[in-house]
């Protein structure tokens, strides 16, 4: 059977109150009753929250007006009904202005039944109504929240990034400032805290291996765990047991990769406050996405770590070619790594971005690399080039560009091998180019490269003396060297006591 409504009846007839109760149970209400006559014995009936009130209008020591405004006072909004033996109808809609539910004459008590129905629905419609509005708010709200959440973990490119975000946007989310990420070292068999806040930063040492303690239970069983009080939790561990704070709750649930568990999100409320139904399906929800997020890191920084080792493989290559061409010209030993050195130097001193550099790099360690189609007897030859011995020489650029070009890691390169040769004033080969057409990065590597040349032995030649071989750079400015590289390199040069 269902609940008796509770009647609070305000007349100071008691026959009329009981005819008043008698009228609603004839109508087949289930009714508990109570009839005050004064403010005070009104003011202590309230404290029993009766699901509805009837009232007199006219009353010797209160009114059925001083009642509402009583009710209005308190913002208790409990349905009103006025029963009145006469009733204006200005009074009447004043009542109804300050909240009344409707109004009765007592002469027409039949209505009284019906009325209280009406009432009594419209006051659950608007209480279905609110709480379908509160939760909409709520639902909104925790939508927000993931929007928000999956946004910032999109943009982590590192997974310690990401879950630093995820872990102070789901601790923003629930309104509370204690939790953290366990991950688990496949390594080491072990889960350790690889972010914390609140009173988990002293926590941070600890590792847990999968099925100890609560994380690790979680972990192991891939099953969240709902904690009154983590301090009381007859799973928690006994190592870590004295450094659980008293007075602290919360859940601790599986972030899933794939079909593993990679790791445990412990996030904390203060008693009393607990997690609750909603707060938990929205960390269900943060779990799933962060796992998604989590998978994409991992591939990401794993196909960087291939990536890096494929790059340092191809550069250990590149210096064994380097190394190669140098061991049949005895006279050039170093000059590579040398000419390598100051022409990165340059170039960042001429503002070339910081991603080009790789190729500057790679391009003049390689720069000589098409000398390996010329034949001994040429390029060791102690004296000078015959016009026909010229000719394969000036093939060099070209060598190296077939050599390269097949290799995509290695094309980006190409620019100082094919180039360096080229002079400023479109004297120079394999395609004599002029001025700008020039590359910048050959144009500078150009200059660096006759300077090593000119200092150092040949087979052809002793070395030149510093002196004049400066001389000759800035003598060529202009005619050979682009004339604001050599401008650089001089400066370069006078500051830098390394390359003197
Ligand atoms: P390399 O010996 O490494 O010289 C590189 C560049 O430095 C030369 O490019 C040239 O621009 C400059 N350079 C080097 N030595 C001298 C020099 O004594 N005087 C002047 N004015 N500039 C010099 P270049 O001329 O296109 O030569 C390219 C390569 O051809 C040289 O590389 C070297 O391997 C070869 N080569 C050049 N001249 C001779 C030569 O007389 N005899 C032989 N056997 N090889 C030569
Ligand atoms: C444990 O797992 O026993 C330590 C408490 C926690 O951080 O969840
Ligand atoms: C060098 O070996 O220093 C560059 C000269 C050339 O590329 O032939
Ligand atoms: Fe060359
Ligand atoms: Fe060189």
């Amino acid at each position: 059977m269902d609940q008796p409504l509770s009647v609070l009846i305000v007349e100071d007839i008691p026959d009329d109150a009981e005819l008043m109760a008698m009228r609603l149970e004839e109508e087949g209400f289930n009714l508990k009753w109570q009839r005050v006559e004064t403010e005070n014995e009104f003011i202590a009936a309230l404290e029993n929250a009766p699901d509805l009130i009837l009232a007199d209008w006219t009353l010797p020591r209160f009114s059925g007006m001083q009642a509402l405004e009583l009710l209005n006072k308190r913002n208790l909004r409990i349905p009103f009904i006025l029963v009145s033996g006469s009733i204006g109808e200005e009074a009447a809609i004043n009542a109804l202005h300050r909240g009344a539910s409707d109004y009765i004459l007592k002469d027409r008590s039949k209505r009284l039944g019906q009325a209280v129905r009406r009432t009594l629905d419209s006051k659950r419609y608007l209480q279905e109504k609110e709480q379908a509005e509160t939760e909409l708010k709520k639902r909104l709200t925790e939508l927000e929240s993931l929007y928000f959440i999956s946004t910032a973990l999109r943009n982590a490119n590192t997974s310690i990034e990401l879950l630093n975000i995820l872990l102070d946007e789901t601790l923003k989310a629930l309104s509370t400032d204690a939790g953290a990420i366990w991950y688990f070292d496949q390594s080491d068999n072990k889960l350790c805290i690889a972010v914390a806040r609140g009173w988990f930063l002293s926590l941070q040492e600890n590792c847990l291996k999968p099925n100890e303690g609560i994380v690790g239970k979680v972990f192991a069983s891939g099953k969240p765990h709902i904690t009154s009080e983590y301090a009381c939790d007859k799973q928690a561990i006994t190592k870590i047991l004295p450094e659980l704070p008293k007075g602290w709750g919360g859940a601790c649930l599986p972030i899933y990769s794939a079909d593993s568990v990679v790791g445990v999100i412990d996030i904390s409320v203060p008693l009393p406050r607990e997690i609750n139904p909603e707060e938990y399906k929205l960390l269900n929800s943060i779990c799933e996405m962060a796992g998604i997020a989590v998978q994409r890191i991992s591939l990401f920084e794993e196909l960087q770590a291939s990536e890096a080792d494929l790059a340092s493989a191809y550069d250990e290559t590149i210096r064994g070619w380097a190394d190669a061409l140098e061991l049949r010209d005895h006279e050039t030993e170093g000059h590579s790594e040398r000419v390598t050195e100051l022409t990165i130097t340059l170039a960042r001193k001429m503002g070339i971005p910081e991603d080009k550099i790789v190729n500057i790099y790679r391009g003049s360690l390689l720069h000589d690399i098409g000398k390996m189609g010329v034949s001994d007897t040429i390029l060791l030859k102690p004296g000078p080039l015959t016009d026909r011995e010229w000719e394969t020489m000036h093939h060099h650029p070209l060598y190296a560009y077939e050599m390269l070009a097949p290799i995509a890691y290695l094309k980006p390169a190409l620019i100082i091998p094919y180039c360096h040769h080229e002079k400023y004033d479109g004297t120079g080969y394999p395609r004599g180019l002029k001025g700008e057409e020039i590359p910048l990065e050959a144009r500078i590597f150009a200059v660096v490269d006759v300077f090593d040349a000119l200092i150092s032995d040949r087979p052809y030649r002793l070395a030149w003396s510093r002196k004049d071989a400066l001389d000759h750079i800035k003598k060529e400015s202009g005619t050979h060297f682009d004339p604001q590289v050599v401008a650089l390199f001089l400066e370069l040069i006078n500051d830098n006591k390394k390359f003197t």
